[in-house]
């Protein structure tokens, strides 16, 4: 065992790439699977690129058996604080090197684990490592065997990469089996799997006519929770073969759930491990909002078969390379299958919110970082969520032909290797004939950009001006920044709400403006009266807009704006503009009458999808609106949204109570308009359960609900709204659900969220619940992570819950520094808030700082924030 104690943790720079002394042609591994101290051997066909004689080797927690040099005995090696230094080595050789490790003890979830009493591994990003000592980088693509041997009674399934290819019995008791790749890999998509599951099977039948088998393995009994997971499988291998010309490459595709694991899913090739979340489903424990979660990320793990494996990264910094490009596949197939402006409007909210809040923290980075200490601290919402508004804003300057043109190319020239970010803008380029230089800027530039707007009106020569500027505020790491290559797509409105023609220099012009220059001028001709702008639509750029709208404007365009994104977008302004002014003044807010209409008269459309009513109603949440201040006033914003919300609840609560009771649920299913219907009607029980009038509904609907989403629903009114009702329901969903820690996750994060000064208590003793431990992440995530975002308690005056989470954060950090990692984030923020709370979360920053083996996940953004 390595002891990295007393050693800093040493940082990488993207700028120092240089390629591997070593190229590995295959990896035959061998495991010989026991829980406690499993046997690997692994065996490389090795070849010096630059005529090395010596060979460094990563590796960590791995205690060394043997080392061969083409089958002899090799004593010409040091063992390192990061691995293994092999020295007078041939030009090419067959290296097989033994390695024992400690699947019970490694709680880390990294490497080789274990979930529940089955075998599972995670390599992504350097857990490769932690099997054998190896060159753990992603620029090393291999040919893989492996070979598993496991007791046959435990392990009735054994499980890696590519196709079965032999099998047998051991005789002891034991069984093996051997599986091949074929298409080289990078270690970190590496997968081995041993266990007794419940199987479901399928077959897909691609374009060209091939029949790949679908299989996936759940615990046992919950093979029909995995249906959901087929289908959506099913339609992520056809809409990749649709929309992106893209076909399935091997004869099988696995995903296997499990209850222990970091993330959301992992794509390894041909054998996707997935956090069970994102597999299992039914009416009776699944929410709407899972169902779609699990479509998502089946398709998100399913297209990095193309965008991610065939071609994979350069090196760690290139992360985005296959992260926002997969989002963005991943975001375009669900609003290819379902609601295109719902889904766009999700998404906004995400960057929005916790993105802009990442930019604005001391952990700010580009979707490319320059500097790594830990690289699991860089799967964030900038390098995923901002990576794909950033491919995203490429399609738009290109067009969804020209853009798969691109894609095609970049293919062409890059499958089978591993690319960089450049690589893929250069293909982009090359395939359109558009000029990306400038917009290159979005990989290297961090930080949120501003821009703001002003206008002219000109009655008499009948023109519109607009000025249009950029600004994007200096970094943690970075204080210069330049002029971006920003999408910016603009309509102008008459008063009675129809679009102006967009004309200037006596043509007619498309409505997507290109911003290049801190300051640009748009002068559109022709224009018969003051319009109103709609700007920004569909959000066309991950940045921050300054416009001074009228509220008359922003009622107008929330009226007749022709997407409904945009009238989306004009709600939330305003909803912006009196929750601005309550905090600062700290008054109750009183909407005016034709803010009330205008919410009233999409609430009562027939002709809007109900879904996007849903999110028309929906207020921003206090994380968000902390993101509009310089000084985080925590009471404040709470006050505000809480009397926004009486607000609308009692100026709309005759259409609330309509609508609640004309959408009363029919059979259940997940076809769109159900879930449309659902999600509307429980935000109206949510505004309704505010009322005193309607104390009883939430009770009512959770004793009628025959599925989760409902139940949900329910519950969730009546834990936000403090009902009477409140203790009772949450006993009866423990008493119902306690031996499903799944389900338990829903009851676990409404205690995290309890919008009260005793939240802390409750978590405590949820704590001590039969369904929880800090040894899962999901459980740790949804009572101490969603605790961690409860204004009322997390940040309560006293400082009482930031100690807490000082105390979680040392314990999670021998357990897990990476769920630790993420929970930390919260407290980053510290400089944000107000003397009393910014002194208070610094002390607990001061304390994790001096926490004997602090991991390096820890390490890096506590200095960062320190600093
Ligand atoms: N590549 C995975 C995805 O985006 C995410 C991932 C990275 C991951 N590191 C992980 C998943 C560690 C689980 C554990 O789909
Ligand atoms: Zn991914």
């Amino acid at each position: 065992m390595n002891d990295a104690a007393s050693v800093q943790p040493v940082a990488k720079y993207r700028k120092d790439y240089t390629i591997p002394s070593h190229t590995i042609e295959s990896l035959d591994l061998v495991f010989n699977l026991h829980t406690t101290d499993t046997l690997v051997t692994a065996t490389s066909m090795v070849t010096a690129t630059q005529g090395a004689t010596v060979l460094q080797l990563v590796g960590d927690q791995l205690l060394l058996k043997d080392l061969l040099v083409d089958g002899k005995s090799w004593s010409d090696y040091t063992v390192t604080e990061e691995g293994l230094s092999i020295a007078n080595l041939p030009q090419s050789f067959e290296l097989t090197i033994t390695t024992q490790i400690n699947p019970t003890e490694n709680t880390a979830l990294e490497g080789l684990y274990l979930s529940d009493g089955a075998f599972c591994t995670q390599c992504e990003a350097e857990g490769f490592r932690r099997i054998t000592y190896f060159l753990d980088r992603p620029d090393v693509l291999a040919k893989y065997t492996t070979t598993i041997e496991a007791d046959k009674d435990a392990f009735p399934f054994l499980l890696s990469n590519g196709n079965k290819i032999a099998q047998g019995n051991c005789g002891n008791g034991r069984h093996w089996v051997k599986w091949q790749d074929p298409h080289p890999k990078p270690c970190y998509l590496f997968a081995l799997v041993a266990g007794d599951f419940d199987q479901l099977t399928d077959t897909f039948t691609t374009r060209s006519g091939r029949d790949v088998a679908l299989e996936i393995f759940v615990d046992k009994g919950n093979k029909q929770r995995a249906q959901h997971a087929m289908l959506s499988l099913k339609n992520s291998m056809k809409w990749d073969e649709e929309r992106f010309d893209l076909e399935y490459d091997l004869d099988i595709y696995m995903i296997v759930a499990v209850d222990f694991f970091n993330m959301g899913a992992m794509e390894n090739k041909g054998l996707n491990v997935f956090n069970s979340m994102f597999v299992l489903a039914d009416q009776a424990t699944a929410t709407d909002r899972d169902y779609l979660g699990i479509e998502a990320v089946i398709g998100h793990e399913y297209f990095h078969n193309w965008t991610g494996n065939r071609v994979t990264c350069r090196d760690w910094f290139q992360l985005s390379l296959k992260e926002g490009l997969t989002v963005f596949r991943d975001q375009e197939f669900s609003s290819d299958l379902g609601s295109r402006p719902v889904n766009r409007i999700k998404n906004v909210r995400i960057i929005r919110g916790p993105q802009f809040a990442e930019d604005a923290s001391p952990m700010s980075h580009p979707i490319r970082p320059e500097k790594v200490i830990e690289m699991n601290n860089f799967y964030t919402l900038t390098v995923y969520e901002k990576g794909s508004e950033v491919i995203r804003m490429i399609h738009t300057l290109l067009g969804e032909q020209a853009f798969q043109a691109g894609i095609k190319l970049y293919f062409e020239r890059h499958d089978g290797t591993a690319a960089t970010c450049d690589d893929f803008v250069a293909a982009m380029q090359d395939a359109s004939g558009v000029d990306l230089s400038q917009f290159k800027l979005w990989y290297s530039q961090s930080g949120t950009p501003i821009v703001s707007v002003t206008d002219e009106y000109d009655a008499q020569s009948k023109t519109y001006t607009l000025t249009i500027t950029q600004h994007t505020e200096p970094t943690a790491t970075q204080q210069d920044k330049q002029a971006l290559h920003i999408p910016f797509d603009v309509e102008l409105y008459r008063a009675d709400g129809t679009v102006i023609p967009l004309q200037i220099d006596g043509e007619s012009c498309a409505s997507l403006l290109q911003l290049k220059q801190d300051s640009q001028r748009f002068v559109f001709e022709n224009v018969d009266e003051k319009p109103t702008p709609s700007l920004l639509r569909e959000f066309t750029a991950p940045v921050k807009l300054n416009y001074q709208y009228s509220e008359q404007q922003l009622v107008l365009l929330m009226k007749c704006a022709t997407n409904e994104v945009s009238r989306w977008d004009a709600g939330q302004s305003l909803m912006a503009k009196y929750i601005k002014a309550a905090v600062t003044d700290g008054c109750p807010i009183q909407l005016s009458d034709d803010v009330l209409n205008a919410y009233r008269a999409l609430l009562v459309d027939e002709h809007l999808d109900n879904a996007f009513i849903a999110e028309a109603l929906t207020l921003p949440p206090h994380s968000e609106v902390s993101g509009w201040f310089d000084v985080i006033d925590v009471d404040g914003i709470c006050q505000a949204l809480k009397s926004l919300k009486l607000n609308l609840a009692k100026g709309l609560e005759k259409e609330l109570l309509h609508t609640y009771q004309t959408l009363a649920s029919e059979s259940y299913d997940v076809a769109h308009q159900s879930i449309a219907k659902r999600s509307l009607r429980n935000i109206c029980l949510n505004f309704l359960s505010c009322l005193p009038d309607y104390s009883d509904l939430a009770a009512k609907q959770f004793k009628a609900s025959d599925n989760m989403t409902d139940t949900m629903g329910a519950l969730s009114a009546a834990n936000l709204c403090g009902l009477q009702s409140r203790d009772e329901l949450m006993q009866a969903f423990s008493d119902t659900w306690s031996n499903d820690g799944l389900v338990m996750d829903k009851w676990f994060m409404l205690q995290g969220i309890k919008p009260s000064k005793d939240a802390l208590a409750g978590v405590k003793e949820s704590m001590q619940h039969s369904a929880f431990s800090l040894q899962n992440p999901n459980r740790t995530r949804n009572l101490i992570g969603s605790f961690f975002a409860n204004p009322y308690a997390f940040h309560a005056i006293d400082g009482s819950g930031y100690q807490f989470a000082g105390e979680m954060l040392a314990k999670l950090n021998s357990i897990n520094p990476q769920v630790a990692s993420r929970l930390l984030d919260p407290l980053l923020k510290f400089a944000r808030y107000d003397e009393q709370r910014k002194q208070l979360m610094r002390q607990q920053l001061e304390s994790l700082r001096d926490t004997p083996n602090l991991a390096k996940d820890l390490f890096e953004k506590v200095e960062a924030a320190l600093k």
